[in-house]
């Protein structure tokens, strides 16, 4: 199959990881690279092993032989670097989450619909082992009618904070759910084809300054309901300051026939009870239906999976892309996903700001 050359924007951060999944789809050659940051950018093109760089994004799309970027940068940058490139029909697997204001959302997704290009967004997370065998589990029937979950993203950032210094702003600088689409993302795939209609969000205060003597704006820990149009309910905890072991995979999944939950530390099970699987009352390790239900492709792809960041994570989310540019597979992370589980939070920052109203959530779907 012909090559697709892609081009990587935040190639000195966060971009730098993606190298061996595009080796590995065989197709994917990154061709370019893209940061702002001069000293490190052309260390970045060897490692890389690309054959351009660049300093400025816009320029990158306007003279490189690209078909698809990979962007990279922070998070206030994703929604305007992909926009620009599904005007020009380039493919775009996108960092999370998708955008960080509801206008931004609004025209991502007008583009993405104009567009013949791709989009989907790299949530990562929904490909956790675990998850994956969570979500295959509950496809073929043995939850139920899945209507309860929660989902944690525990990650004290603060010194990070200072060296990544857009995360002051645009992760711990605004009050709500900043970054929430790790915890939410396979929880929506597990409640598919629900959606979250409506939410609140309250938070639990400030109790921690940044080194110059400033309180962050985002509370300590904030916790955001979500309820659901069937009736559902999700709840979500964002907690990146919070001095504390990092949790950042916690999960728990209920359904009329069966619960999960994930485990919380280093030692623990990730631990399941399904009516039809479990005599009695009884927990069993998730582990101990890996054969029946983790699919094939997870299977004999493990090795080197594991190689990239994430528990495979980052390997798998970019073979999906390569089978949705290459039309092989729909898009499971497509626009409306993306918006499934980047709108909730933006809506939680609203509702935070108004004392935890419960304020609707917009559908992607509804947007001409
Ligand atoms: N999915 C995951 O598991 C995961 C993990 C880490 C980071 N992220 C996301 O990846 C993004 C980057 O995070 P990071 O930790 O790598 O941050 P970072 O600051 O370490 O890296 C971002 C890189 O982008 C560059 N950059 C900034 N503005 C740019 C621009 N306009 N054009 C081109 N390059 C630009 C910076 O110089 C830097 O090298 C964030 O959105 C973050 O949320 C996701």
């Amino acid at each position: 199959m012909k090559t697709i050359n892609v081009g990587i924007a935040g190639s000195c951060g966060r971009g730098s990881s993606f190298r061996i999944a595009c080796e590995a789809s065989g197709i994917l050659k990154i061709h370019a690279v893209c940061d702002i940051n001069e000293e490190k950018l052309e260390e970045s093109r060897v490692m890389l092993g690309a054959k351009e760089k660049y300093l400025d994004y816009y320029e990158m799309l306007e003279k490189s032989d690209i078909q698809a970027v990979i962007i990279g940068t922070p998070m206030n940058f994703h929604a305007p670097q992909a926009i620009a490139a599904l005007k020009k029909g380039i493919h775009v697997l996108s960092e999370v989450p998708a955008a960080v204001s509801i206008g931004e959302c609004k025209e991502l997704v007008h583009a993405a619909r104009q567009s013949k290009a791709v989009y989907m967004m790299a949530e990562n997370y929904t490909y956790i082992k675990t998850n994956v065998i969570v979500r295959e589990i509950v496809k073929r029937g043995l939850f139920g009618i899945p209507y309860y979950a929660e989902g944690e993203y525990i990650h004290q950032l603060k010194q990070l904070n200072e060296i990544t210094k857009w995360r002051r702003k645009w992760q711990t600088g605004i009050n709500g759910i900043t970054y929430g689409t790790h915890s939410l993302g396979p929880i929506l795939q597990w409640m598919d084809p629900d959606r979250v209609i409506s939410v609140c969000c309250a938070g639990s205060g400030h109790h921690y300054k940044d080194p110059r003597g400033n309180f962050y704006e985002n509370e300590d820990t904030c916790v955001m309901l979500c309820k659901m149009k069937s009736g559902g309910l999700i709840k979500i905890r964002v907690d990146m300051l919070s001095d504390r072991p990092h949790a950042m995979t916690n999960y728990q999944l209920q359904g009329t026939d069966g619960c999960y939950e994930s485990a919380r530390a280093p030692g623990e099970r990730n631990r399941i009870w399904l009516r039809s699987k479990c005599r009695d009352m009884t927990w069993m390790d998730i582990e101990q239906l890996e054969d029946e239900f983790l699919p094939q492709q997870w299977k004999t792809q493990a090795e080197i999976a594991m190689k990239t960041g994430h528990g495979g994570g980052d390997y798998f989310e970019v073979i999906d892309f390569v089978n949705a540019i290459t039309g092989k597979k729909e898009c499971p992370i497509g626009i409306d996903q993306a918006m499934d589980m980047t709108l909730p939070g933006l809506v939680s920052q609203q509702s935070i700001i108004q004392n935890g109203a419960w304020l609707e959530v917009p559908d992607s779907r509804q947007w001409k």
